[in-house]
C-alpha cells in the first residue's frame, strides 16, 4: 500500500502506517502544498490513502487526480469542512476525521481565553511589557469576574459539553446551552438549561462559546444582530471555525462597545486576520491553536493512521464521516 501525508505531523501516526510496512510518503517541504502542487503529487503517486489536513482543501479536482486506487482521505481534524464530501461520495472515496482525541485540549483552550478575556492577560502583558506599570493602582486594567456568571454554550457536542463541565464544576457558572438536540441527562449533570433558540443564549450569557461545525447554516451565525441582542458587558469566544462569525461585524461590535470583549481562536480568512481586529485591546486572538499540545497532535495522528489502516485492511474505520 502506498500512503500520502500531505503535510509532516506529529511521529506516532505515521510509525503506525510505517509499521504495516507500506510505502508512506510525506510532502518534503515543511508548507501546505498548493492545489497544483497537491494535484501533482497524487496524480505521480497513485496512491491508496491520503492522510490530509485542514488547511488542503480537498476539492473534488483532488479527488480526481488521487485516482480510482484511492480509498480514503483521513483528515487531520475533527472538523472536515475542507472536503467535499458530495464529491467524495460520487467517487466511492471514504472521509474520516479524528474527534474524541482534541477535546480536552480545545476546551481547556477555550476556557483560558475565558479567562483571559474577562480577566484581560493579554492587555496586562503587553502594558507590563512596555514599561507602563508604575505601581498599583485601584482603577488599573479592571476586568470581569467569572466565577458564578452565566455561560452560553453554542453547540452541545464533545468539546461544548466539557466547557460546560468546567463552567459549572470549577466556576460555579450557570450553563445555558443551544443545540439541534437536548440532552436532558447532561442537563442533570451539570444544571444546565436547554434554549431551543441561539438568541437567547446571546442575549442571556455573560459569555458565549461557540462549538458547532461549519456548514451553510452555521455561517455567521455570530453576526451584527445577534451581537445587537448580547449584553454590553458580555464576551464572545469562538474556537470552532472562524467563518462561524462574522469578523467585521463582530470588530465594529468591539469598536463600539455593543460587546465588551471577544477571544477567537479561528479567524474567518485564516490565516489573513479582517482589518482593524488586531488594533483593538478588547480581542486576544490565537493562531488556531486549540488542539496544539504534544499529547493532542500524536493522539490525532494516530486516530487518523488508525483510520487509515482499517480501511486498507477492509474493516470500517472507528471515525467515519462518511463510507
Ligand atoms: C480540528 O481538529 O478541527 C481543529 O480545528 C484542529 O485544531
Amino acid at each position: 500500500m502506498k500512503i500520502f501525508v500531505t503535510r509532516k505531523i506529529p511521529d506516532r501516526g505515521i510509525a503506525a502506517l510505517a509499521a504495516k510496512g507500506w510505502a508512506v510518503v510525506v510532502n518534503p517541504h515543511d508548507k501546505v502544498l498548493s492545489k497544483s502542487e497537491l494535484i501533482g503529487a497524487l496524480r505521480e503517486g497513485q496512491y491508496d490513502a491520503v492522510l490530509c489536513l485542514l488547511t488542503d482543501k480537498i476539492d473534488a479536482d483532488v479527488l480526481d487526480a488521487a485516482g480510482k486506487q484511492c480509498k480514503i482521505f483521513a483528515n487531520y481534524a475533527v472538523g472536515f469542512d475542507n472536503i467535499n464530501l458530495k464529491a467524495a461520495a460520487e467517487r466511492g472515496i471514504t472521509v474520516t476525521n479524528t474527534p474524541g482525541v482534541l477535546s480536552d485540549s480545545v476546551a481547556e483552550h477555550a476556557f483560558a481565553l475565558i479567562l483571559a478575556i474577562a480577566h484581560r492577560i493579554a492587555e496586562s502583558d503587553r502594558f507590563s511589557r512596555a514599561g507602563k506599570y508604575h505601581g498599583w493602582e485601584p482603577f488599573l486594567l479592571l476586568g470581569t469576574d467569572v466565577s458564578r456568571k452565566t455561560l452560553g454554550i453554542v453547540g452541545l457536542g464533545r468539546i461544548g459539553s466539557r466547557v460546560a463541565h468546567h463552567a459549572a464544576k470549577g466556576f460555579d457558572m450557570k450553563v445555558l446551552y443551544y443545540d439541534l438536540k437536548r440532552n436532558e441527562n447532561f442537563e442533570k449533570e451539570v444544571q444546565a438549561e436547554f434554549r431551543a433558540n441561539a438568541d437567547d443564549i446571546f442575549r442571556e450569557a455573560d459569555f458565549i462559546s461557540i462549538h458547532v461545525p461549519l456548514t451553510p447554516e452555521t455561517r455567521h451565525l455570530a453576526d451584527t444582530r445577534r451581537f445587537q441582542l448580547m449584553k454590553p458587558t458580555a464576551y464572545l469566544v469562538n474556537t470552532s471555525r472562524g467563518p462561524i462569525v462574522d469578523e467585521a461585524a463582530l470588530r465594529d461590535a468591539l469598536k463600539a462597545g455593543t460587546i465588551r470583549g471577544a477571544a477567537i481562536d479561528v479567524w474567518e480568512h485564516e490565516p489573513e486576520l479582517t482589518p482593524g481586529l488586531a488594533d483593538l485591546e478588547n480581542i486576544i486572538i490565537t493562531p488556531h491553536t486549540a488542539s496544539a499540545t504534544e499529547e493532542t497532535r500524536q493522539k490525532m495522528g494516530e486516530l487518523a493512521a488508525q483510520n487509515i489502516i482499517e480501511k486498507l485492511e477492509g474493516r470500517t474505520p472507528p471515525n467515519l464521516v462518511q463510507t
